[in-house]
C-alpha cells in the first residue's frame, strides 16, 4: 500500500472524466488499497480515483469519523445515482481544495447503484453525510468539482485562493529543492 499524491485544483487532470472499471483484478485491488491509505492519511471522508490522477470511475467513502467508531470503508465502482430526493445545503470540503469549506446544494437522500471492489453489484439508499459524500465523489468521476456549484462571486474567490495556494506550494517545494541541492553540494565538498 502507498499514499499517493492528491491533485489540487486547478490541476487539469481533475477535469478528465473517469472510464468504466472493467478489470477488478490485482491492479485494481492495489489501487483501492492505495486510495484508502491516501484518504486516511489526509484525512478525508471520501476520495475519487481522478483525484490521484487515475481516470477511472471509482471512489471510496468512509464516514465513520468518530475516534471510537470502527472504519466503514465503502467502494463504489461504476456508480450511478438512480434517485435523488429533497435538497439541502451542506458545508463541504474537498481534498483537492485544501483548507476550503463551501456551502453546496445537494440532494438530501440518494439511491445509488454501483459495484463493490470485487465487481459485485449493489444498491444503497442513504441520507446524511454518506449521501453527501456519494454525490460529491460521484461528481469527481465526471470531472466536476465543488467549485462548479458555487455562485459567480464565491467561485472567483475560491479560484483565486487556490491559485495563490498553488503558487505558494510551488515556491515552498522549490526552496526545499534548493535546500536539498545545497545540502548535496555541501556533502560533495566534504566527501
Ligand atoms: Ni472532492
Amino acid at each position: 500500500m502507498a499514499v499517493r499524491p492528491i491533485l489540487h485544483y486547478p490541476d487539469k487532470r481533475l477535469r478528465i472524466p473517469g472510464k468504466p472499471v472493467t478489470d477488478f483484478g490485482p491492479e485494481f485491488q492495489k489501487l483501492i488499497d492505495d486510495m484508502a491509505e491516501t484518504m486516511y492519511a489526509a484525512p478525508g471522508v471520501g476520495l475519487a480515483a481522478p483525484q490521484i490522477g487515475v481516470a477511472l470511475r471509482v471512489f471510496i467513502v468512509d464516514t465513520a469519523t468518530g475516534e471510537d467508531e470502527p472504519s466503514d470503508l465503502r467502494v463504489f465502482a461504476n456508480p450511478e445515482i438512480v434517485d435523488r430526493q429533497e435538497t439541502i445545503l451542506f458545508d463541504e470540503g474537498c481534498l483537492s481544495f485544501p483548507g476550503a469549506r463551501e456551502e453546496v446544494e445537494r440532494a438530501e437522500r440518494v439511491r445509488v447503484r454501483a459495484q463493490d471492489r470485487h465487481g459485485q453489484t449493489f444498491e444503497l439508499e442513504t441520507d446524511g453525510l454518506l449521501a453527501i459524500a456519494i454525490q460529491h465523489e460521484n461528481d469527481h468521476l465526471e470531472g466536476k468539482l465543488m467549485i462548479d456549484k458555487l455562485g459567480v462571486l464565491r467561485r472567483r474567490l475560491l479560484h483565486r485562493a487556490m491559485l495563490k495556494r498553488a503558487t505558494n506550494d510551488a515556491r515552498a517545494s522549490k526552496s526545499t529543492e534548493q535546500r536539498e541541492s545545497d545540502e548535496k553540494s555541501r556533502r560533495a565538498d566534504r566527501d
